[in-house]
């Protein structure tokens, strides 16, 4: 498959996505967020790949969404650019391969949007983070007013929101918005080396994991208790299970085939 704005290559079971427009910072115009959507369904698709990593090339993770698109869009095109957008990184939340998002620049508006969408986020000590829509007249369109709260809580959402400033990556791990910061040259080897540790997990279980988690953020802690002894109950019926255990009472690595 060949993309005019991403680099996708895979080595060891890992597709890493790189988002390629390094002129322009990397900003999301209509065909790279469509590019993004053919890149994960062929992450998922493909029986060679386990995990996603996502980056930038140049200084820039994503500066946002591409301004000279939606200079001129109309209240109509601009609701469909929304959903759209939100459909396509929804496809990397609920992936049931684990996404990583490796921020190695800046992350601005849908940059920031994109890289909440993945399940886990690293930065780079150069990252910086910020949702500044509202300098532009407009909201966040790619689910940051909604999955900035879940992850930082409403205060300190409302306060990124509101001012639009930017943070570095210091702050964004204090805040609970990146999950660990490294130096620039080690983001994407640490990025690399989490993922493997994931992958050497079993398959169906983090795809369990991943949807239990994302269903249950949506629902009563009780329903969501359900819906995780659901998928206790349905991974005791595979393989890996079975491997798992036996590999542990043997004292050997699991040999996981994902079924
Ligand atoms: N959309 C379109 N183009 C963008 C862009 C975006 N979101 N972000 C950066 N660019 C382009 C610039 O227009 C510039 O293009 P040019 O060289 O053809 O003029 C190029 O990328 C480099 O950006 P520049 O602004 O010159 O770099 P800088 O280091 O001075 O500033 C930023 C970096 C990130 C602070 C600044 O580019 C910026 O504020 N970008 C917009 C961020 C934003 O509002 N995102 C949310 C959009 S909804």
């Amino acid at each position: 498959m060949s993309y005019q704005f991403l680099l996708f290559e895979v080595t060891d079971r890992l597709a890493t996505i790189t988002v390629n427009r390094p002129d322009k910072l990397n900003a999301l115009n209509d065909a790279t967020i469509a590019e993004l959507g053919r890149a994960i369904d062929d992450a998922l698709a493909r029986d060679d790949v386990a995990g996603v990593l996502l980056t930038g090339a140049g200084r820039a993770f994503v500066a946002g969404a591409d301004i000279a698109e939606l200079e001129s869009q109309s209240p109509l095109e601009a609701q469909r650019r929304a959903r759209a957008g939100q459909a396509i990184f929804r496809r990397f939340e609920t992936s049931p391969k684990p996404t990583v998002a490796a921020i190695n620049g800046f992350a601005l508006g849908g940059g920031c949007e994109l890289a909440m969408a993945c399940h886990v986020r690293l930065a780079s000590e150069k990252a910086k983070l910020g949702q500044p829509e509202v300098k532009l007249g407009i909201v966040p369109g790619y689910g940051g007013t909604q999955r900035l709260p879940r992850l930082v809580g409403r205060g300190a959402a409302l306060k990124l929101l509101l001012t639009g400033e930017m943070i570095d990556a210091a702050e964004a791990h204090r805040l609970g918005l990146v999950d660990q910061v490294t130096a620039p040259e080690a983001l994407l080897d640490t990025a690399r080396a989490l993922l493997q540790t994931m992958i050497a997990n079993a398959p169906l279980a983090l795809a369990g994991c991943i949807e239990a988690v994302d269903r249950g953020l949506a629902v009563t802690l009780e329903e969501g208790c359900t819906i995780e002894s659901d998928f206790f109950g349905l991974l005791s019926s595979t393989a890996d299970m079975q491997e798992g255990m036996r590999a542990f009472l043997e004292k050997r690595p699991p040999a996981f085939t994902g079924h």
